[in-house]
C-alpha cells in the first residue's frame, strides 16, 4: 500500500527514482510525486493524481540532482488530489517526506501544530509529520526526525530530504517495510525490493525503530532502545535479492495477472521442491525444525488471512481437520483481534499471508503472541514483518506477486498448507501409507495444474458466451466451498461485475431467490465425497431457467447432460481439487476482465498489500 523509493548518490535521481516507482505502482496508484534536490535547490518537484505510466514525460524532465524521493499513492488519509499526494513538506520547505503507513494520533498533533501557527495545505497525516520535524529542527536533520517521532503513534516507513542538507537523507520505519540498496556509487530507499533490483540486489532490511543516515558514501543505522530511549548503533547484514529481474517483468504476457496465472504450475513445483520425504511418508519442513516438540503438543489451530488468503486459510481447515485430527477453525483478521476468542493452552496460530504485512493479519498475530500462543506463518515474501513475527513458518516460495489479484500465492498457500497438514498429521494419527499418498498426489499436481492451463482457450471461448451478463453465482461443498468464494472475488475485484460465493447447500436459504436467466453460476462440482449434493444444488439451479458452467473432473460426460458449459479438470485426492478448481476460475476471470478492457493488473480502489487496518 503506497510505496516509497529514494535516492542519494554520484547518478541524477529522477530516472531511478522514476523507474522505481513504475514497479511499485502495483502497491497504490491514485497520485504521486517527486522531490530531487540538487545542492541547496529543489531541482524537481513535482505531484500527480493518476498513474505514473501515464506521465512517461516526466521521465524525461530537466534534472541533474542526485538525491531525491518519490511515492506513488494509494489514498488512506484524505481525498485524491494533487495536495493530499506526497511528498509532503512544511511551512518553508525545508523539510520534503514520503511516508507509508498511518499516524493514528495525527489529528491531535495537527490540532496542536496549528496552534502554534503552522500551516496545512493537504488533509493528509504525512503532512503532519513534516511539520513536526520542522518545529524540531534546529540544524540537525536526524535529530529533528527522532524527536518528532517520538510524539507519533502508528506505523511508518518514511524518507526525509532538505535542501539545507542535500547531501543527506533519513530513513526510518516502523511496521512498514522500508530497506536500503546498496551498490557501489549509491544508495537506494525503497519500501520493496521490486523498486531497487534494475540497480543493485544488496539490501539491507531496515527493523522497527530503526533509524538510517544516508549520505552519498556511507550510511549508518541506529536503533531507539524501547526502554531508555537512548539510541545505540546497529550492524546490519547485507542480504541478497534471491528472485530474478525477469521475475518482476511482464515477460511478453500482456498483464502480470496472466504470467503469474501461467506460473501456478511452477509455484507448486517451488513450494515442493526438497519437502517431499517419500521413504518417511512425509514432509520435511525445515521452518518448522525449531518448534517441532511444541507442535506435537498442539491441540487446536486457528487459520488467519485476510481476502484470498482467507479463503486458503479455510481449504486449510478442511484439510487439518480431516488428515491432521486437530480441530481446527478459520478467521478474518479484522474480525479476530476484535473477539473475544477463548483458547485453550495449547492452541496455535497459523497466519496465511502473501506480503506478510497485511495490518490487520499482522494485528491478530501480535494478539496471539501477547496471550503467549504458539504462532505460524505461510508467508510468501522472505524477512516481511510476519516472517519476522511468527515463532516459526514456512515460505511458500511463490516467487515475486505483481498483480493485485492474488493468483499464483493463492496456489502457494494450498500447497503450502497440503505439506502443513502431511507434517502434523504424520505428528499424530496419520498412517504411512496416507502420508505417501498424499505426497505422491502432491508431487504429480505441476503436471496437472499445466493440464488445466492448456484447456484456457476453451475456458476464453466460455467467457465470450457469457461476457454481457452482470451477476454471478459460485457454488462449491467442503474443500470447494472457499474456491466459489475465491473465484466470485476475483471476477469482481478485476471485472468490476457482481460476483457472489455460497455453499451450495446455502442456495435455498436464500440465494436462490436471485437465481433466473440472468444469473449463470459457476459449480464447483468434482467427483468427490459431495458430488451428489452438488448435482441436487445444479438441478435447483437449472428448475429455476438458471445457466450453470460446470468445474468437474475429467472423465465426467454425464454432467454435460445437466449443465451448459463444462471445464474439467484432471482428477486428484478430495483435498487437493482445490489447487487444480481454482485455476479455470482464475483464467475465466482473467479473460473476463480482459474482454470487458479492464485495468487487469490495477483494479481501481485497490492495492496489493494492505498495510492499514
Ligand atoms: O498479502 P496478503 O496475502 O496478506 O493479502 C491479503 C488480501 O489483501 C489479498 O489476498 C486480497 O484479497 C487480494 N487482492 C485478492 O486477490
Amino acid at each position: 500500500m503506497c510505496g516509497i523509493v529514494g535516492y542519494i548518490g554520484k547518478n541524477p535521481a529522477l530516472p531511478i527514482l522514476f523507474s522505481g516507482l513504475e514497479r511499485l505502482e502495483y502497491r497504490g496508484y491514485d497520485s504521486f510525486g517527486f522531490c530531487v534536490l540538487n545542492n541547496n535547490k529543489i531541482d524537481f518537484l513535482c505531484k500527480e493524481k493518476g498513474k505514473i505510466s501515464d506521465h512517461c514525460h516526466l521521465r524525461d524532465s530537466k534534472s541533474v540532482g542526485t538525491v531525491g524521493i518519490a511515492h506513488t499513492r494509494w489514498a488512506t488519509t484524505g481525498l485524491v488530489t494533487k495536495e493530499n499526494a506526497h511528498p509532503h513538506c512544511d511551512c518553508k520547505e525545508e523539510i520534503f517526506i514520503v511516508h507509508n503507513g498511518i499516524i493514528e494520533n495525527y489529528k491531535i498533533l495537527k490540532e496542536n501544530l496549528v496552534k502554534e501557527g503552522h500551516k496545512f495545505i493537504s488533509e493528509t497525516d504525512t503532512e503532519v509529520l513534516a511539520h513536526l520535524i520542522e518545529k524540531y529542527f534546529e540544524g540537525n536533520l536526524e535529530q529533528a526526525v527522532k524527536l518528532a517521532l517520538r510524539e507519533v503513534r502508528g506505523t511508518y516507513g518514511i524518507a526525509v530530504v532538505s535542501p539545507k542538507y542535500p547531501n543527506k537523507m533519513v530513513a526510518a520505519r516502523m511496521s512498514s517495510p522500508l530497506l536500503i540498496g546498496v551498490n557501489s556509487d549509491e544508495f537506494i530507499v525503497a519500501s520493496d525490493p521490486s523498486a531497487i533490483i534494475t540497480r543493485t540486489r544488496q539490501i539491507i532490511h531496515l527493523d522497527d525503530d530503526e533509524i538510517a543516515v544516508l549520505t552519498p558514501d556511507n550510511f549508518v543505522i541506529s536503533k531507539q532502545e524501547r526502554e531508555s530511549s537512548s539510541w545505540s548503533v546497529r550492524t546490519k547484514k547485507i542480504e541478497t535479492i534471491e528472485w530474478n529481474l525477469e521475475e518482476a517483468e511482464k515477460s511478453g504476457y500482456k498483464h502480470f495477472m496472466m504470467k503469474e496465472i501461467m506460473q501456478e504450475p511452477s509455484t507448486i513445483e517451488d513450494a515442493i521442491r526438497g519437502r517431499l520425504y517419500f521413504e518417511g511418508g512425509n514432509v520435511k519442513l525445515g521452518g518448522f525444525e525449531n518448534v517441532e516438540d511444541r507442535l506435537r503438543d498442539v491441540s487446536s489451530l486457528v487459520l488467519i488471512g485476510c481476502g484470498t488468503a482467507n479463503y486458503a486459510c479455510k481449504v486449510g481447515e478442511y484439510m487439518l481437520e480431516e488428515y491432521a485430527g486437530i480441530p481446527t477453525e478459520t478467521d478474518i483478521g479484522s474480525e479476530f483481534r476484535y473477539r473475544k476468542s477463548l483458547f485453550s493452552k495449547n492452541a496455535a496460530g497459523i497466519f496465511v499471508s502473501q506480503s506478510g504485512e497485511t495490518a490487520d493479519t499482522l494485528a491478530a498475530l501480535r494478539e496471539m503472541k501477547e496471550k503467549g500462543l504458539l504462532t505460524l506463518g505461510v508467508t510468501n515474501v522472505v524477512g516481511s514483518n510476519q516472517a519476522r513475527e511468527t515463532d516459526a513458518g514456512v515460505y511458500t516460495r511463490s516467487g515475486p506477486e505483481i498483480a493485485v489479484a492474488s493468483t499464483k500465492a493463492f496456489i502457494g498457500q494450498l500447497t503450502t498448507l497440503a505439506l502443513i497438514t502431511v507434517y502434523l498429521g504424520r505428528q499424530r494419527e496419520m498412517a504411512l501409507v496416507m502420508g505417501n499418498r498424499i505426497i505422491d498426489e502432491i508431487s504429480k499436481l505441476p503436471e496437472l495444474a499445466q493440464e488445466v492451463l492448456d484447456t484456457k482457450e476453451d475456458i476464453k471461448r466460455i467467457v465470450g458466451k457469457y461476457i454481457d451478463y452482470k451477476d454471478f453465482w459460485y457454488i462449491g461443498r467442503k474443500y470447494n466451498y472457499p474456491i466459489a468464494l475465491e473465484g466470485a472475488l476475483k471476477l469482481k475485484e478485476v471485472s468490476y461485475v457482481h460476483a457472489e460465493g455460497t455453499a451450495g447447500g446455502e442456495l435455498k436459504h436464500g440465494p436462490l431467490a436471485l437465481i433466473d436467466e440472468n444469473c449463470p453460476t459457476i459449480a464447483i462440482c468434482p467427483s468427490d465425497s459431495v458430488y451428489e449434493k452438488m448435482i441436487s444444488n445444479i438441478e435447483e439451479i437449472k428448475a429455476r431457467n438458471g445457466k450453470v458452467i460446470a468445474i468437474a473432473t475429467k472423465g465426467n460426460e454425464d454432467i454435460k447432460k445437466i449443465v451448459d458449459d463444462v471445464i474439467y479438470i484432471p482428477k486428484t485426492l478430495e483435498m487437493l481439487t482445490p489447487i487444480l478448481s481454482v485455476i479455470p476460475l482464475h483464467l475465466f476471470s482473467y479473460y473476463f476482465a480482459d474482454a470487458l478492457g479492464k485495468d487487469i493488473d490495477k483494479p481501481k480502489n485497490l492495492a496489493k498489500s494492505v498495510t492499514v487496518e
